[in-house]
């Protein structure tokens, strides 16, 4: 066993047992970050701020919450809502932050796309990213089933009824699922083991993934540049902090970090306290009932685009239809054929291609909210398409993409 000598500090107390000093020193001289990059490289922090206060109001609320059919819907709207002390507080805390997470992981999944941040040597970076948005969107869909209103109810109905698609019926795949023929206590329960268990350890494991998949590429940077970590490390370390194109992660960098986590955090408690109804569907205010559709059933804001994509066409065709764009995102590193690490605004058609993708998503967002009648209907299958385009055009435009001279 090591030698442990009297500590003079609580700090050398620590170090002996922890190597807190060593961990100081590697962030605060050995983990290097390039100068070039804005505010959008904080968005990786403020998801793991977010992911944390999500977990620490989920533990409130899971203290009171009943996961039985009979008990659930009166344990958040009544008991949690009007009972127990700052229960709203938490509840709404938690909604708005299951809401701005997917805002911030869209951005940050945007910028990792407009600065080719996922090529050659950085694409396990994305692939465990996309793993941790699929982890993410199980957790929230889970998580909205808990409350037990109508919207939960029926968004289970319409969202597992996708696995009885095809031959699918014939195995019983759906009814396996639900632990019935109809969402019922099985179907909380398990969804509650999978929010408040499973997922939250998936999404664990994912986060230290993705922390490791950053420490050998390093992040990019605004211009793309290649950059010798090295060298630069040492002219910062000489001094020639001017000439060097690196910063230390600690303290410079995180106080970066810091400041738009504070920015981030002003929005989302005033979300909070001013407009907590953003991240709650009114029909949710009703508790569940089997026996009364409602009247028009869709998802939270950040499925729209996806569920778009799935319902201007069949059943069959239409998981097919999701599957692909889902796949599409999930591969980009391998369907971009362009060598260029460059923002999209110095890569020809590719710039193009991004903000038809953006404009795309949005147009998708938007229908996917509205009723599938008439001219929406069209305008969904038309918009869909385009996306389902977008992989296959991605591959073509990028594989004809003029090599860019650095430096250029
Ligand atoms: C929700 C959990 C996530 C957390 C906590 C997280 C965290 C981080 C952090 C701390 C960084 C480094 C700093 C930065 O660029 O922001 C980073 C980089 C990156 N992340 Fe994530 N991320 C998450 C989800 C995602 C998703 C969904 C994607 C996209 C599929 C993604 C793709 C990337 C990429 C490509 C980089 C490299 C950026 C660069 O090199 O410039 N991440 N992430």
């Amino acid at each position: 066993m090591a030698k442990f000598e009297k500590a003079n500090s609580l700090n050398e107390w620590l170090d002996q047992r922890l190597a807190i000093n060593t961990i100081k020193r590697v962030m605060n001289t050995e983990y290097w970050i390039p100068k070039d990059i804005n505010f959008l490289w904080a968005m990786g922090m403020v998801l793991a701020a977010t992911f944390a206060i999500l977990t620490i109001s989920g533990i409130f609320l899971l203290m009171y919450y009943k996961p039985d059919t009979s008990m659930a819907f009166d344990s958040v709207n009544y008991t949690i809502m009007t009972e127990v002390g700052y229960g709203w507080l938490w509840r709404h805390i938690h909604g708005i932050g299951a809401s701005l997470v997917f805002l911030i992981i869209y951005i940050h999944m945007f910028t990792g796309i407009y600065y080719g941040s996922y090529k050659k040597g950085r694409e396990l970076i994305w692939l465990s990213g996309m793993g941790l948005f699929v982890a993410f969107s199980a957790e929230a869909f889970s998580g909205y089933m808990l409350p037990w209103g109508q919207m939960s109810y029926w968004a289970g109905m319409v969202i597992t009824n996708l696995f009885s698609g095809g031959s699918l019926e014939a195995y019983g795949l759906v009814e396996w699922i639900r632990g019935d023929y109809v969402p019922g206590d099985a179907f909380l329960t398990r969804f509650f083991m999978l929010h408040v268990f499973l997922l939250p350890l998936v999404i664990i494991g994912l986060i230290v993934l993705h922390f490791g998949t950053l420490r050998i590429p390093h992040v990019n940077n605004q211009e793309g540049a290649e950059i010798d970590f090295e060298e630069s490390a040492d002219l910062w370390k000489a001094g020639m902090k001017k000439e060097s194109k690196v910063i230390p992660f600690s303290p410079v960098f995180l106080s970066k970090d810091v400041f738009v986590l504070g920015v981030y955090f002003m929005l989302f408690f005033y979300l909070v306290f001013y407009h907590f109804n953003f991240a709650m569907d009114p029909v949710n205010f009703d508790p569940a009932d089997g026996l009364k559709t409602p009247a028009h059933i869709y998802p939270e804001w950040y499925f729209l685009w996806s569920y778009e994509i799935l319902r201007p066409f069949n059943k069959d065709i239409g998981l097919i239809a999701f599957g692909i764009a889902q796949a599409a995102l999930f591969f980009l590193p391998f369907i971009d054929r362009s060598p260029n690490v460059a923002p999209a605004h110095k890569r020809g058609l590719f710039k193009w291609w991004f903000w038809i993708l953006i404009l795309d998503m949005i147009a998708l967002t938007a229908l996917g909210k509205l009723p599938p009648e008439g001219i929406f209907n069209d305008l969904g299958l038309f918009f869909a398409i385009v996306f389902l385009l977008m992989g296959p055009a991605l591959f073509i435009i990028t594989m004809f993409e003029k090599k860019i001279e650095k430096g250029a």
